[in-house]
């Protein structure tokens, strides 16, 4: 370079290094509450606030932050911390900050805002942000738990548990203009509310269920914009949902029954000169249960008949001399709780493939997609002509339904027309598992255009998109994908279609970690860990099932032992310490309840209640017609288990400051794997148990195995898989959780990868080879016993989805610096895939991997987010191999060479985009 050029070169450099400084623009979006966005009610009283970082530059780190929370809006704009100023705090830390200001009252507005440092600058304040408090105190509801404690002449309390949904409604005056009206509501067992005839919200079957002698979720609306000066008219209609439940006379000492469908209501209306009005639930009400929906029971349908509508019930003027007044009734023997965790939704409405006739006044609607949710249905005829559809997931041979597999649930909504005009219908509080429908008594010839498909589940983004060049695994992702939001109703649930639907623990131990990947569930399952700690009795035990509706305290230690892992999930995705904190004493006392029951003097923990569940049959026609709920209990299951849980324990006792705790977890585990090793390894075989798959992938991944040992264990694992199984899988629901990872970590990628991509039995891809569009309940799904084969069930997933992220896209949070403020970046770039696209929103913003390559060169490009680093793993011998963005390593921006770790560089990056190119 000529010495004027140079210079001009430098010159050049330092004003684009200056300005890039000077201007660097750090922003900062999405903040949190509790990771909410703005919570209308929430009863934590130190709420955790989170925010994301966001800028062109790479390598941006928060280096300091400060928040400032006000009573108003107005306070706020001014700066004006009222309720808490941190002033600067210098620290990295972006999310979960404890709000620690002035003590938080019931009903209080909290408006905040926050501005950081980084080292490439400091941000603007943010826009601003709120939360606001709910009712904490039970004596704060002032209204009345009111509605009907009986059946009506033409409901049938028996066997399908038929009752007509209660409608509710109250006129009241609003006297001067309104500055904000808040209407704080439990509706039991689900709700819909309307004011002047018009829904308030979107959230549908709501609120959440839960075990209601325990807790009940309240629900808080802003209906200020709803309300208008003069009268004005409040109507809700209650529907049956898990309060009043469904088969409940079955078997009462198993099922769960709450009650009638009732509602407390309590609505503060604040006008502008500072007066205060409120509308409250009591027998100053209206109500019937004679209006048009006849009947609704999750398994059996909603019967609807439009004849019975009655219009203009929820406005103001209807002439309501012939309701009754409602009845004070029996109070349920829950707390009263804000629900943190968002409603359902319809998420997603899809336009059916095809209408075909099969009978006379007989069709078949085909969906395309097993979903859960319900039809949505146009029609127009006479009155009196009724349409009934019913709903299944696959067809029999013939082009019939099959409904072998919903075993009584009659899973058919009836809609009776009023006639005349065209008239749109779906229900209210029901939901159906299906992909099928058979549409009878329909005036005139149904077709795509009458019917849309409403996909139902909690309403939370998305964060996961994942795409390989092998169409299996991506189909595989897809249906996972459609399982895992069609089994999220306000609680995890097994199945979507047959007459169970209940919240299983086993099948979400691992699947909740995997799930967390393709969906924001972190407030669903911390709803849900606080179900688990609910259903916990006096003595310790946990119920296999939670909410409990089906009281199962069998004390199996993998189905309760969920407990633990959904914590340690909510840890290591999110960052959130606070659930390990809360139930730190109830695992505990779970964990003492198993020993002291169980533990034999060799240290082997004899209960156990499902085996490796479902296990495949050895060949698909072993399994032909054969029912699935054959259990095997194991103590190698249930002392492997234990082993794992005292890790777990460890690690939570540390995190709650109970480190004195620490010595006996570890001496126990000490004595449960000498213990483990004596009775249940098989020196000849280098195997444990009765040597078979599951049994060798537990003691290897719960660390049982002495380190001598490690590699003949885990050639048998991969002489089992190879030449026993002959390529393939043989594990259940235990086993699966722990296959893909096994493998991967102890070197045969390759092997987990012929897993993921087989299409023989038994396999996922068996299942896409067979029409699946979800997952099976069953390895062998298309061949066993009805009764227990459901086409939508998520547990045979196992580790799959985490094998994808984490071990193809390599997307995994570190564990030290968990909630991926340190990504572990290292994909497996197996043999036969040519290239994986994924990304991932994480609590710190987006993480993306994509790779491809082709005979000589892999190209990887990867996002890492503000305020995070990642250690990125490259196959290269040296450096020297890799260039990124074009330069060489040494030379890249923000790209720090640590070291060599065997075949792989590993290096360290802090945010921003990077694309690297290295040799095959
Ligand atoms: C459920 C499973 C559950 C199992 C345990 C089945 O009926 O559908 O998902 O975990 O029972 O017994």
């Amino acid at each position: 370079m000529k010495s004027k050029n140079r210079i001009l070169f430098f010159l050049g450099v330092l004003i684009l290094l200056f300005s890039n400084y000077s201007y660097a623009q750090i922003q900062i979006q999405d903040l949190t509450c509790e990771h909410l966005t703005n919570p209308l009610a929430i009863d934590v009283l130190e709420p955790r606030l989170s925010w994301q970082l966001a800028g062109d530059e790479r390598g941006i780190e928060q280096t300091a932050y400060q928040v400032v929370v006000a009573s108003t809006r107005e306070k706020l704009n001014h700066n004006e911390g009222d309720l808490w100023n941190s002033g600067k705090v210098e620290s990295d830390q972006s999310i979960n900050v404890v709000y620690d200001g002035v003590e938080l009252k019931s009903k209080m507005d909290c408006f905040w805002k926050v501005k950081v440092w980084t080292n490439k600058g400091e941000s603007t304040w943010s826009e601003s942000a709120n939360w606001s408090i709910g009712l904490l105190f039970y004596n704060e509801w002032w209204g009345r738990w009111i509605g009907f404690d009986r059946p009506f002449p033409w409901d049938d309390n028996s066997f399908h548990s038929r009752l007509s949904a209660r409608y509710l409604r109250k006129e009241f005056e609003v006297k001067k203009p309104i500055k904000q009206a808040k209407v704080y509501l439990m509706g039991l067992g689900l709700y819909e509310l309307y004011f002047n005839g018009q829904k308030i919200g979107d959230q549908v079957l709501a609120p959440v269920p839960t075990d209601y002698d325990e807790n009940v979720k309240y629900n808080v609306f802003d209906v200020t914009d709803q309300l208008k000066s003069g009268d004005n008219a409040v109507g809700i209609i209650l529907g049956n949902g898990r309060y009043y439940t469904m088969r409940q006379h079955y078997k009462p000492y198993k099922i769960k029954n709450f009650g009638f469908p009732k509602l407390m209501f309590h609505m503060e209306i604040e006008y502008e000169d500072g007066t205060k009005a409120y509308v409250l639930s009591n027998n100053s009400w209206k109500g019937t249960a004679d209006g048009p929906i006849l009947s609704n029971n999750e398994y059996d349908g909603e019967e609807y008949d439009a004849r019975k509508e009655m219009p203009g019930w929820n406005k103001v003027g209807f002439d309501d001399k012939d309701w009754l007044e409602p009845e004070y009734v029996q109070v349920p023997n829950g707390t009263f709780e804000a629900q943190m965790t968002p409603n359902m939704k319809v998420m997603e409405s899809i336009k059916p493939v095809s209408v075909t006739m099969i009978g006379e006044d007989r069709y078949i609607l085909d969906l395309g997609q097993n979903i859960a949710g319900w039809m949505k249905m146009t029609v127009q005829g006479d009155a009196g002509d009724t349409v009934q559809l019913r709903f299944a997931e696959v067809l029999q041979d013939n082009g019939e339904l099959f409904t072998a597999n919903l075993r009584d649930a009659k899973a058919t909504d009836i809609y009776i027309l009023k006639g005349g005009e065209k008239e749109t219908w779906e229900p209210r509080f029901v939901y159906h598992g299906f992909q099928f429908v058979e549409i009878t008594g329909y005036p005139g010839v149904p077709t795509v255009d009458d019917f849309v498909g409403q996909v139902v589940y909690d309403e939370m983004e998305t964060t996961g998109t994942f795409e390989t060049s092998n169409p299996i695994i991506n189909q595989v992702f897809k249906n996972s994908y459609w399982g895992i939001r069609g089994n999220y109703k306000g609680m995890p649930v097994d199945c979507p279609q047959r007459n169970e639907r209940q919240p299983w623990l086993g099948d979400r131990s691992t699947g909740c970690y995997g799930e967390s990947f393709i969906f924001g569930n972190e407030m669903l399952y911390s709803k849900w860990l606080d179900d688990i700690g609910y259903s916990q009795k006096e003595n310790g035990a946990i119920s296999d099932v939670v909410p409990n509706f089906w009281r199962y305290y069998s004390d199996n230690m993998t189905w309760p032992g969920t407990y633990l892992m959904v914590a340690d999930m909510l840890h290591r995705q999110y960052a959130d310490v606070r659930p390990i904190k809360e139930h730190y004493q109830s695992i505990k006392k779970w964990m003492d309840y198993m020993k002291d029951r169980y533990m034999n003097e060799d240290y082997i923990v004899t209960q156990d209640r499902y085996g490796d569940w479902c296990v495949p049959p050895v060949t698909i026609e072993a399994g032909r017609g054969k029912s699935a709920d054959k259990k095997h209990p194991r103590e190698l299951i249930s002392t492997a288990y234990y082993y794992y849980y005292l890790g777990l324990m460890e690690k939570f006792a540390l995190l709650s400051g109970k480190g004195s705790d620490v010595a006996e977890f570890r001496d126990l585990a000490q004595h449960i794997k000498e213990g483990f090793n004596r009775k249940f390894y098989l020196t000849e075989k280098a195997g444990y148990g009765e040597n078979i798959l599951t049994d060798n992938l537990l003691a290897l991944q719960m660390g049982l195995v002495p380190e001598e040992n490690h590699e003949a264990v885990f050639s048998t694992i991969v002489d089992i898989i190879l030449n026993r199984n002959n390529g393939h899988l043989s594990t259940g629901l235990i086993g699966t959780q722990w296959l893909m990872r096994a493998l991967t970590e102890n070197g045969r990628a390759d092997i987990a990868y012929q897993l993921a991509t087989n299409t023989t039995y038994p396999s996922w891809g068996y299942m896409i080879e067979n029409g699946a569009t979800a997952i099976w309940e069953l390895w062998n799904g298309n061949t066993a016993a009805p009764h227990m084969n459901s086409y939508n069930h998520v547990m045979m997933l196992g580790d799959l989805i985490i094998w994808d992220y984490e071990h193809l896209a390599g997307i995994k949070s570190s564990t030290e610096n968990s909630g991926f403020k340190e990504i572990v970046m290292k994909p497996e770039f197996v043999e036969g895939l040519n290239f994986v696209n994924a990304s991932y929103q994480s609590v710190y913003g987006e993480i993306s991997s994509e790779w491809q390559k082709d005979r000589s060169t892999i190209e990887w490009k990867l996002t890492v987010p503000a305020n995070t680093k990642a250690k990125v793993y490259i196959p290269a011998k040296s450096a020297t191999d890799i260039t990124e963005s074009g330069v060489e390593l040494f030379q890249a921006n923000g790209v720090n060479y640590l070291y060599q770790e065997g075949a792989r560089a590993l290096l360290e990056v802090g945010s921003g985009e990077y694309y690297f190119q290295f040799k095959r």
